[in-house]
């Protein structure tokens, strides 16, 4: 297994390119199962999570045509779907192959989809994505670790009015998508407002779909005929702009994040600004960050956008670390999403845990150890970490990170980071 060695100490100077937004890449190609027809996406981040989904809708039968993997332009086309299955291999490497379950009930009317089960950060079920078929007209057993969905007598899915007991992303997105194709007229309320659920509504009206509140939490869907091949780029990754700002910031460094969407990242930068850090929008797409010469602790607590980002909770407690002060870190989202904060307590953090809340301590002067990465924007925390700790910091199961980071290491050298991924084999 790859393992990464940085040596701390660095400050970040330079300027640095965001890639597309996985998690609206993955939506997005989940999307082209809706229609018979060619459809070209660009900007797709070169990251493991998207050659999965390429190799998803391959096994379904749709032609995916990249000159290499990994590449940032797809063509697919699915001119027809010979297998509505997303099997247990894909989707045990990939939680978001649940994104194919909707299309496949618009597009065929039937699908076998593995059941994601837990993942790290928490139990994360799919409950809510099937309460909302099944009051479209789908009947759904699970069976054998299989999530086993048909609308009766060949039919089609019909409109629904359905409220979400709980905000859900890829819930909204699955349901998007299955009432895009679906008779009559669906109202889908307490939706997602994620930027990425717009990119995708930004993409389905391309090929035709009719929706309306995109940007609200009430979304109204008349469902069409037919879908149509289209081109699309998605958006900027909100994350990977968040993470880099951070390091910026925790190098006491001065950097320059361009092909982002300032926008999207009102609430991240409020919050590190509350502890000190300052930034400027240089212009639409570009923002510098510059450290400051004392940190101060900030509270912070995720929530569904446009609130602050669990994905960017990680990165925040390595900045809190290094912050004068008390900051309270209350994690709403995921039940288990404090797996680097102990890894980073190893490093000498103070940090104490008490259920959804992290109180953390700080500065703190992190010492360099072998630390364990346990998902994907945990691994980032960890980076963070590692950029500002004495001495070598060796990153383990570094994987994690590269289902959703393109070129995480090469990004932080060119702006001075001392980080090399070392191959490793085995475990
Ligand atoms: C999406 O996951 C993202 N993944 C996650 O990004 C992100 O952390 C998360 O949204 C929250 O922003 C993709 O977009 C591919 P949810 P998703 O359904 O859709 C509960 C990353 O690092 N829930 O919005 O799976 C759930 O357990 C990842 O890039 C139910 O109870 O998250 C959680 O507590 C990790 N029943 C909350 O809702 C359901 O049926 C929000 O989850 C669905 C969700």
């Amino acid at each position: 297994m790859d393992k990464f060695v940085i040596k701390g100490g660095k400050a970040l100077h330079g300027s640095v390119a965001i890639s597309g937004a996985k998690n609206s890449a993955l939506p997005v190609m989940a999307a082209a199962l809706l229609t018979t027809e060619e459809v070209s996406v660009h900007n797709i981040p070169k990251v493991r999570d998207l050659i999965t989904m390429s190799k998803l809708l391959a096994f379904m039968g749709a032609k995916v045509s990249i000159a290499e993997l990994p590449a940032s332009d797809y063509v697919i086309e699915a001119s027809m779907v010979s297998d509505a299955v997303a099997p247990y291999e894909l989707v045990k490497t990939m939680r978001a192959s649940i994104l194919t379950l909707g299309p496949l009930m618009a597009r065929v009317g039937v699908a076998r989809v593995s059941l994601p089960g837990g993942c790290a950060i928490g139990a994360r079920p799919v409950d809510l994505h099937l309460a909302a078929l099944e009051k479209m007209g789908a009947e759904i057993t699970t069976s054998h670790g299989y999530i086993e969905a048909k609308v009766p007598n060949g039919g089609k899915l019909k409109g629904a009015h359905i409220v979400f007991e709980k905000i859900t992303v890829t819930g909204t997105e699955n349901i998007l998508m299955a009432a895009a194709l679906a008779k009559g007229e669906t109202i889908l309320e307490n939706s997602a407002r994620e930027p990425e659920v717009t990119d995708l509504v930004a993409m389905l009206r391309k090929m035709g779909a009719q929706i309306e509140g995109d940007g609200t939490a009430t979304l109204r869907i008349r469902g069409v005929e037919k879908l149509y091949g289209t081109e699309h780029t998605v958006i900027p990754d909100r994350i990977e702009a968040g993470t880099f700002l951070a390091a910026g910031a925790i190098t006491d460094g001065d950097l320059t994040v361009t092909n982002c969407a300032p926008e999207d990242l009102g609430a991240v930068i409020a919050k590190m600004q509350g502890t000190g850090v300052r930034f400027d929008e240089i212009d639409k797409t570009t923002l510098r960050v510059r450290g400051a010469k004392r940190l101060v602790g900030s509270d912070m607590t995720t929530e569904e956008y446009p609130g602050f980002a669990t994905d960017m909770q990680a990165q925040y407690m390595a900045l809190a670390t290094q912050a004068e002060g008390t900051s309270v870190i209350t994690e709403t989202i995921f039940e288990n999403r404090f797996l680097h904060a102990s890894e980073m307590v190893r490093m000498g953090a103070n940090i104490s845990i008490d259920g959804r809340r992290a109180v953390v301590r700080g500065p703190a002067q992190f010492s360099g150890t072998t630390v364990q990465a346990s998902d994907l924007r945990a691994s980032a925390g960890l980076v963070l970490a590692g950029l500002v700790a004495n001495g070598e910091t060796i990153i383990d199961r570094v994987y994690h990170i590269d289902r959703g980071y393109e070129g995480i290491v090469e990004k932080l050298r060119s702006v001075g980071a001392d980080i090399e991924r070392v191959h490793g084999s085995g475990s």
